[in-house]
């Protein structure tokens, strides 16, 4: 009998493993680079991104082995941006993932080079993937399109020139999350699309992006009535720094009735969809009512 629980955890367990091994691998000096690297990536998170890549690349028949590079890769990225989010420059997050941010460990210059470490690195782990073939070449460009100055990069540059600003429209508020978090979850959903030959890559990627702005979405609720001890971050930041989010723009009871409509395309695209596609419509869901 299917479990979400269980899927997950099969999925997460993949994704685990795989880190562990290039834990062992990656030896950097002076040790303070590799405590720095190795701090955030063992604080644990919920690895999302990459449990949807090996959920979505079951669906396509993907082997898991071929998308484990990429599921690997893609939470070094997001390692590194969220080390890099919390800066003092940026959004002045003093905890993640239940302890102490990067730069209040080890100082904000030595963070900026443990995110500027961990991206390199998925790099070079996407560039060695292209040896493998087109396919796999193409999904790493577009995992590199994603996370870059056309997707994550620019999200963050408009969520930072929004609040400095005190920018706030609605078409502003689309473009920081579909940038800054839809492209990555977007890249995540796409690669076993790419590698299965592009099936269903428009249906899936426009699926990531939809979750993606869910999952935003959630998290900016969680920002405003969450707590530290569930969320491992802290809360009421996003209104003391003058963001520009779904609950700042909208408000608490629009946000609800705006998510139910973001599931609903979830549920649709998924519908169009051939195979078995149980775990993502209960992940949907589970995005939608998180507490974490
Ligand atoms: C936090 O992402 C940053 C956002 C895009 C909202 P996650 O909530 O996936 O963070 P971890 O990896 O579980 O810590
Ligand atoms: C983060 O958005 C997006 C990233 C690309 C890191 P937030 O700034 O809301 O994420 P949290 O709340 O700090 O995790
Ligand atoms: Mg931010
Ligand atoms: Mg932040
Ligand atoms: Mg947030």
């Amino acid at each position: 009998m299917y479990s979400f629980k269980e899927k997950y955890g099969e999925y997460l367990s993949l994704s685990e493993k795989r880190l562990e091994g290039f834990f062992t691998r990656l030896q950097c000096k002076p040790q303070v680079l590799d405590d720095s690297l190795k701090y955030t990536l063992k604080s644990g998170g919920k690895r999302v991104r990459a449990v949807l890549m090996y959920a979505v690349a079951e669906m396509l028949g993907v082997a898991s082995e071929d998308v484990s590079d990429f599921a690997l890769a893609i939470e070094l990225i997001h390692a590194y941006s969220l080390i890099h989010d919390d800066l003092p420059e940026m959004d002045n997050d003093d905890f993640r993932r239940g302890r102490p941010s990067n730069h209040k460990v080890f100082g904000a210059g030595n963070a900026v080079l443990a995110g500027d470490g961990l991206l390199n690195t998925a790099y070079y782990l996407l560039i060695e993937k292209c040896k493998a073939g087109n396919r796999y070449a193409d999904a790493a460009a577009f995992m590199c399109s994603c996370a870059g100055v056309h997707g994550m990069i620019a999200g963050q540059s408009a969520d930072l020139l929004c609040a400095e600003k005190g920018i706030k429209t609605e078409e502003m508020l689309d473009f920081i999350v579909t940038n800054k978090t839809g492209k990555l979850i977007s890249a995540a959903a796409a690669v076993p699309a790419i590698i299965a030959g592009g099936r269903y890559f428009l249906e899936l990627s426009r699926f990531g992006e939809e979750l993606g702005r869910l999952f935003q979405l959630t998290d900016d609720v969680l920002d405003e009535e969450g707590s530290l001890a569930a969320t491992g971050k802290s809360s009421g930041k996003d209104r003391a720094e003058n963001k520009l989010t779904y609950v700042t723009y909208y408000g608490l009871d629009q946000c609800k009735l705006y998510a139910d409509l973001i599931c609903t395309k979830c549920l649709g695209i998924l519908e169009g969809i051939e195979g078995d596609a149980s775990f993502l419509r209960d992940l949907v869901d589970r995005v939608r009512y998180r507490e974490a």
